[in-house]
């Protein structure tokens, strides 16, 4: 790994870089590495070719003299826990290096600053997002990580990369708690043994809050008195403030919906400590919370419910991905998916008949068919019923699974450029069978994907998926895909395996 100091250097690290075409992470941090940020830095590892961390303490973010001369620092300890990754590089300059004498002009952030930690901390977003704008011109980025612990800033970033059209992704990853809960963080090694069985309180508060909505309490208002009831009985914590917010422009909701976040910023000590929440169905994992909360429509204050959500994923190397363009937050699958996968899968490209189109879990990647053949899952086992097959053997020796044609979000800010950019390589992928006759096209997302972007057809000539499916679970079609040439192929459309409440029954009988 290297260590880089000034600006020059790491300009000159990234042109190297650049010119071997490889893709590259940016893990920005302030250093006094903790598991957070350990994680972070894995799923860059998992998904970039070069992964570079930065470690800088920033003097613009900090509201007071006082906290940032105390901030913990110990480079050589940092390094020391990053060894074992094997980093590329490290970009740690000091403050000189990064705001010279004459220095002036600041990133201004706007209306979503403003709120929570906003009121707090003045000044302390703009000092961020100016931070990460001057990481983001020096390193270049591909990619760049950071984590839901720090909500807002999480937002802030997103709104910073959409409004100054900066040409690099985020992926937002899952706050890291110690075994009790309390979310893990550089200040909580400001805490005595008192404050820190204290600070536990900001974790059940937002516990407290998430099995009310559980249990059917829609009502913020009552969520937050038995919020704050909960910190007024812990006297060596004082609340700075406790919200449920919609999780796009941050402010409070009247009813509680999928997606809200619930945030709480508190004194512990000589700590000052933050957590959030993001409210969503009681078995959804922490990364389906937050791709909820992500992708969330700016209206949130409704009582309707956010029907059978599913996470996204982009497959594609993200070099090749880079002109899907202004998706502000995507969480990314194993870069070497399918194509990889497929080839050391598949001894002889000649066997598939049947390409399946739908998804797989890649949020947790070892769950995933192709890497894990033999661990089951939801997805696994209703897939292969419908299919008639006993096992992945079984169900490699004539199927292929794709999710490409969902390579991202589907939510309503995706621009469609990028479906049909990301559907081209599916195209090119599919290529890569000769054999195809069949398609199993999983959902209806996948459906108006599939219709839009491989039989190439207008959306106002698309049926209505539930009209199509209300018969008998299924629907049938023999069609021409474009991109395969002329013969006809068969097509099946089926509800996708994990949605619990509509399934279709078996057509194996049919696949032949
Ligand atoms: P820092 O507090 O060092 O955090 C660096 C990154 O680690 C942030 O994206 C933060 O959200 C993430 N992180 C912190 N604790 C975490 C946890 N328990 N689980 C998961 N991720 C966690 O945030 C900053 O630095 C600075 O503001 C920075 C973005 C580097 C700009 O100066």
């Amino acid at each position: 790994m290297r260590l880089i100091t000034t600006i020059a250097d790491m300009q000159a690290f990234r042109r190297d870089v650049r010119a071997r075409g490889k893709s590259v992470a940016l893990v920005p941090t302030m250093g006094a590495l903790h598991e957070g940020h350990l994680s972070l830095i894995r799923q860059a590892k998992r998904q970039c070719d070069v992964v570079i961390v930065s470690i800088f303490i920033n003097p613009t973010q900090f509201d007071s003299a006082e906290d940032l001369a105390r901030y913990p620092r110990n480079l050589d300890k940092d390094l020391e826990l990053l060894s074992p990754f094997t980093i590329e590089a490290t970009f740690s300059p000091d403050a000189k290096e990064l705001y010279p004498d004459g220095f002036s002009t600041l990133v201004e952030t706007g209306e979503i600053a403003a709120p929570l930690e906003g009121v707090q901390r003045p000044g302390h977003f703009r000092g961020v997002a100016t931070v990460v704008t001057k990481l983001f011109n020096i390193i270049k980025p591909d990619v760049a990580y950071f984590g839901q612990k720090d909500f807002q800033q999480t937002q802030v970033i997103r709104r910073l990369v959409d409004d100054l059209n900066l040409e690099v992704r985020l992926s937002i990853l899952p706050t890291l708690r110690e075994t009790d809960g309390l979310a893990i963080s550089s200040r909580n090694a400001y805490l005595n043994d008192e404050d820190r069985q204290a600070a536990r309180i900001l974790h059940h508060s937002l516990r407290l809050a998430e099995g009310l909505a559980h249990a059917g309490e829609a009502d913020t208002q009552k969520v937050l008195e038995q919020m704050y009831k909960l910190f007024a009985s812990e006297p060596r914590v004082h609340l700075e403030y406790a919200a449920i917010v919609d999780p796009i422009q941050l402010k409070p909701v009247r009813r509680l919906s999928a997606g809200c976040v619930a945030l709480v910023a508190a004194r512990v000590g000589p700590a000052r400590l933050i957590d959030n929440l993001i409210f969503g169905p009681p078995d959804a994992s922490q990364e389906i919370l937050l791709q909820l909360a992500l992708t969330a429509r700016p209206i949130v204050d409704t009582q309707t419910l956010i029907p059978g959500f599913e996470t996204e994923a982009v497959r594609l190397r993200i070099a090749s991905c880079r002109n899907c363009a202004a998706i502000s937050a995507i969480h990314l699958p194993p870069r070497e998916f399918l194509t990889s996968y497929v080839r050391t899968t598949y001894a002889d490209l000649g066997a598939p008949r049947a390409a399946v189109i739908g998804r797989d879990s890649p949020m947790n990647p070892d769950m995933y068919l192709y890497r894990s053949p033999r661990k089951s899952n939801r997805f696994s086992t209703n897939l292969f019923e419908l299919l008639g097959v006993r096992d992945f053997e079984d169900f490699k020796a004539r199927f292929v699974l794709t999710d490409a044609i969902r390579c991202h979000t589907t939510s309503p800010h995706v621009p469609q450029n990028a479906l049909a950019f990301c559907a081209k390589h599916l195209g090119a992928e599919l290529k890569l069978f000769p054999n195809l006759e069949t398609f199993v096209v999983l959902g209806d997302d996948s459906y108006m994907q599939f219709q839009q972007y491989l039989l190439e057809r207008n959306p106002e000539q698309i049926k209505p998926y539930e009209g199509l499916m209300k018969l008998e679970g299924w629907a049938r079609e023999d069609a021409r895909v474009p991109v395969l040439g002329e013969r006809l192929l068969h097509i099946f459309y089926c509800y996708h395996p994990t949605r619990g409440y509509k399934r279709s029954p078996s057509i194996a009988q049919w696949l032949g």
